[in-house]
C-alpha cells in the first residue's frame, strides 16, 4: 500500500517517542510505502484533485538522521491525494485556522475518493477539550463559559477547580485556584480575555495525583494499559510536555468502562485513533487529532500498538 501522512516536519521527530514514526516503522516493515508532507503543501484547483506535494521517504533505522527522501525541492512531486491508498492525518494541534482549512481541502480529497483517518469532518466535530460535553455521564463538574460571575459561583461550590483555555494543549494555560479563590479574578481575566474567550472550569480531581491516564482507542478497541502520566514536584500537570512521568499499567474498571463506551460511537463517525484522557474515574478530553503515546506503551508493556492500529487501517481499507 501507499500511505502519505500529513505531518509536522520531519526534521523535528523525536524517533524514540514519536507515535507517527512508530506508525511509519511498522508500515515499511509490512512493505508499505512511505510519503509525506505537511498541511502546507496541500492544493486544490477547479478541474484538478487535491495533490499534494510530497517526500517519498525510506527509513535508516539511525535513530537520528532517520529517513531519506528522493525529493531535494518542496515542490518536486505533486500527489493526487486520491490515487494512494489512505492519507495519515497526523499534525499536531493547535487546531487552528490552518488546520481547519487543511480538514476542508482534506474533506474534497474524500469527495474524490480519498481515504483519510482520521475522518477531516470528525476532526471538526471532535474539539479536544469540548467534545467530553457530549458523555457527561463519564465527566467531572465542568462549567463552560465566558462569564467571569458564572466562574466565581462555580468556584465558590467547588472551591478547588482547574481553569483552561479551550484550544490550549501540552498542559499550557492550565490554572488551579484552591478554597482561598487567590488570583481567580486575574486568572478568569488572563484566559477569558474580558469575556472574548470561552473557557472551560473544572473541579480539581485530586486523582490527578496518580496520574492523568491516556486510553487509546484503535478502531473502537481499548488499548488494554493506559500511560498514566504522572505530575512531577510541585507540578500539577501531567503533560509529558511539561515534564510529566509516564507509568503504563493495566486499564482500570472504570477507565475500560469509559473507552468500551465512547470507542464504537467514535469509531463509527470516522475516528479510527482516539486518545481519551481519564485522571482518577473523570473523563478529562478526547484527543483525535494526533494521538501519541504509542512507544511509552509499548516500551513498558511489550503491547504492540503501532501493529494494532496497522493491522486497524488495513482492515478499513478492505
Ligand atoms: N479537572 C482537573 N483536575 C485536576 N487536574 C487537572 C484537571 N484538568 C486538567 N488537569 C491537569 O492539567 C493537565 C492538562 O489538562 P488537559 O485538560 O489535559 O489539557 P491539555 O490539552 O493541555 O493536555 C492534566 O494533565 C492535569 O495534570
Ligand atoms: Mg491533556
Amino acid at each position: 500500500m501507499r500511505l502519505l501522512f500529513v505531518a509536522d516536519p520531519l526534521e523535528t521527530f523525536k524517533t524514540a517517542k514519536d507515535s507517527t514514526f512508530a506508525m511509519m516503522r511498522e508500515a515499511a516493515s509490512r512493505g508499505h510505502t512511505l510519503m509525506a508532507c505537511g498541511p502546507q503543501d496541500l492544493r486544490w484547483q477547479r478541474g484538478e484533485p487535491v495533490t499534494a506535494f510530497v517526500r517519498d521517504i525510506t527509513l535508516t533505522g539511525d535513530p537520528h538522521d532517520w529517513f531519506r527522501a528522493e525529493q531535494q525541492r518542496p515542490d518536486e512531486r505533486p500527489q493526487p491525494l486520491k490515487d494512494v491508498d489512505a492519507v495519515l492525518m497526523r499534525k499536531d494541534p493547535p487546531f487552528d485556522s490552518e488546520y481547519f482549512y487543511a480538514t476542508h481541502l482534506l474533506g474534497q480529497a474524500e469527495r474524490e475518493g480519498a481515504r483519510v483517518f482520521n475522518k477531516p469532518s470528525a476532526l471538526r466535530d471532535h474539539p479536544e477539550k469540548l467534545a467530553i460535553l457530549e458523555f457527561p455521564q463519564f465527566i467531572g463538574p465542568t462549567l463552560v463559559t465566558r462569564d467571569e460571575a458564572d466562574v466565581k459561583r462555580f468556584h465558590a461550590e467547588h472551591q478547588d477547580i482547574i481553569l483552561k483555555p479551550l484550544d490550549g494543549m501540552g498542559g499550557m494555560g492550565i490554572f488551579r485556584v484552591g478554597p482561598d479563590g487567590l488570583n481567580l479574578g486575574s486568572i478568569v481575566e488572563t484566559l477569558n480575555q474580558g469575556g472574548a474567550q470561552t473557557i472551560m472550569v473544572q473541579r480539581y480531581l485530586p486523582e490527578i495525583v496518580k496520574g492523568d491516564k491516556r486510553v487509546l482507542v484503535i478502531a473502537g478497541v481499548p488499548v488494554p494499559f493506559a500511560l498514566a502520566r504522572i505530575p512531577q514536584g510541585s507540578e500539577i500537570r501531567g503533560n509529558l510536555a511539561a515534564g510529566g512521568k509516564g507509568v503504563a499499567q493495566p486499564l482500570s474498571p472504570r477507565d475500560r468502562e469509559i473507552a468500551e463506551a465512547l470507542g464504537p460511537i467514535l469509531a463509527a463517525r470516522g475516528l479510527l485513533l482516539v486518545g481519551l484522557d481519564i485522571i482518577g474515574d473523570s473523563l478529562t478530553e478526547i484527543n483525535v487529532t494526533s494521538p501519541t503515546c504509542f512507544a511509552e506503551i509499548t516500551e513498558q508493556t511489550g503491547f504492540p500498538v503501532a501493529k494494532t492500529y496497522i493491522d486497524a487501517l488495513e482492515a478499513a481499507l478492505r
